[in-house]
């Protein structure tokens, strides 16, 4: 008998057909995000899970009683969807999806980075509502970014792939905070030993930590920055206190942002769309033809893998 698993959203036909050839496998059609109900009855029925970051897999899901799940592939680099640690005692293995999205991922932190200090948002609702009377020399001017400093809070992959864009494409200086030590990068970047001397050193702080609650990035952590910086979040919404961000952009503590993620998804406060300085994007981080079937293929490689009996190539726990 073929393992019975379920997708929890609807993923690239290719990686669909995979999957359907190998296991037992139910779809999501509609593509509608599965509610907690859902996936409590799922834990019952079915030995895997492929699920993504719409699905909240917490403790009271995966404790569910008669559970009969054994793995969670999750469809994703980021996995603060999942109770890692409830997983863990549970013995309920995990895997994620790194590597595939790396580049992806940095090209639109990239681009929130120019978007910010370019104020592309702003300009092109100009154009778009009539109001662009014709050029002008001074007029919408932005910053330009040579020169200027890009704060990494969390040098990991991506971290990384953010920061050699901006170093060798853009001609930024970086600066970095990571909490375990990071080999030879391959381009000049300076370590500072705090999240605030990041925030208080950068022209432009981006973002690339876990989320999680409470968020590793503080409103005191905010309040370091320049009144003239620009901060860009690729990670999660909850990676940084969403409020105290938009306080800050309010009140005209900083100077814009773009975000690509936000802490109650799909919901985006209101507050953030009437700014004008800020960008934002429905968490397209990873959203390329390449890179989602990349994610999937790399989903179903570990559920090979653990069906087989072997080692996970992507376990998480
Ligand atoms: C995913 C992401 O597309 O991989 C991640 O952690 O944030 C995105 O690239 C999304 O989270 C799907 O789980």
């Amino acid at each position: 008998m073929k393992p019975k698993i379920l997708v929890t959203r609807t993923l690239p036909a290719a990686v669909e057909a995979r999957l359907d050839r190998a296991f037992d496998a139910t779809f999501n059609s509609t593509d509608a995000p599965m509610t907690s109900a859902d996936l409590t009855a799922a834990m019952a029925d079915y030995d895997a899970l492929v699920p993504t970051v719409s699905d909240r897999i917490d403790a009271a899901v995966l404790g569910s009683e008669a559970a009969r799940v054994r793995m969670i592939a999750n469809v994703g680099v980021g996995y603060s969807n999942i109770d890692i640690a409830a997983a863990h005692d549970l013995d309920i293995a995990v895997s994620n999806t790194p590597d595939v999205l790396t580049d992806a991922t940095a090209d639109i932190a990239m681009l929130l980075i120019l978007a910010a200090t370019r104020g592309s948002t702003a300009a092109e609702a100009k154009l778009r509502t009539g109001r662009w009377g014709g050029f002008s020399i001074v007029e919408g001017l932005g910053t330009s970014i040579q020169g200027k400093v890009l704060g990494i809070v969390g040098m990991g992959r991506i971290g990384r792939a953010t920061a050699r864009r901006a170093a060798l494409g853009f001609g930024m200086k970086v600066v970095f905070y990571n909490r375990s030590a990071i080999d030879d990068l391959g381009f000049d970047a300076t370590r500072l030993d705090s999240i605030d001397a990041v925030m208080a050193a950068a022209d432009v702080v981006s973002l690339h930590v876990p989320g999680g609650s409470p968020p590793l990035v503080t409103a005191d952590h905010i309040a370091r920055m320049k009144p003239t910086a620009y901060l860009v979040n690729t990670a999660r919404g909850d990676s940084i206190d969403q409020s105290a961000l938009i306080d800050a952009l309010a009140t005209g503590r900083i100077a814009g942002a773009g975000l690509d993620v936000f802490e109650n998804e799909p919901s985006v406060p209101d507050a953030l769309q009437q700014m004008n300085n800020v960008t934002l994007l429905p968490h397209i981080g990873s959203a390329t033809q390449e890179v989602r079937t990349a994610m999937g293929m790399l989903a179903a490689d570990n559920l090979d893998a653990f069906f087989a009996g072997k080692d996970l190539p992507c376990r998480v726990v």
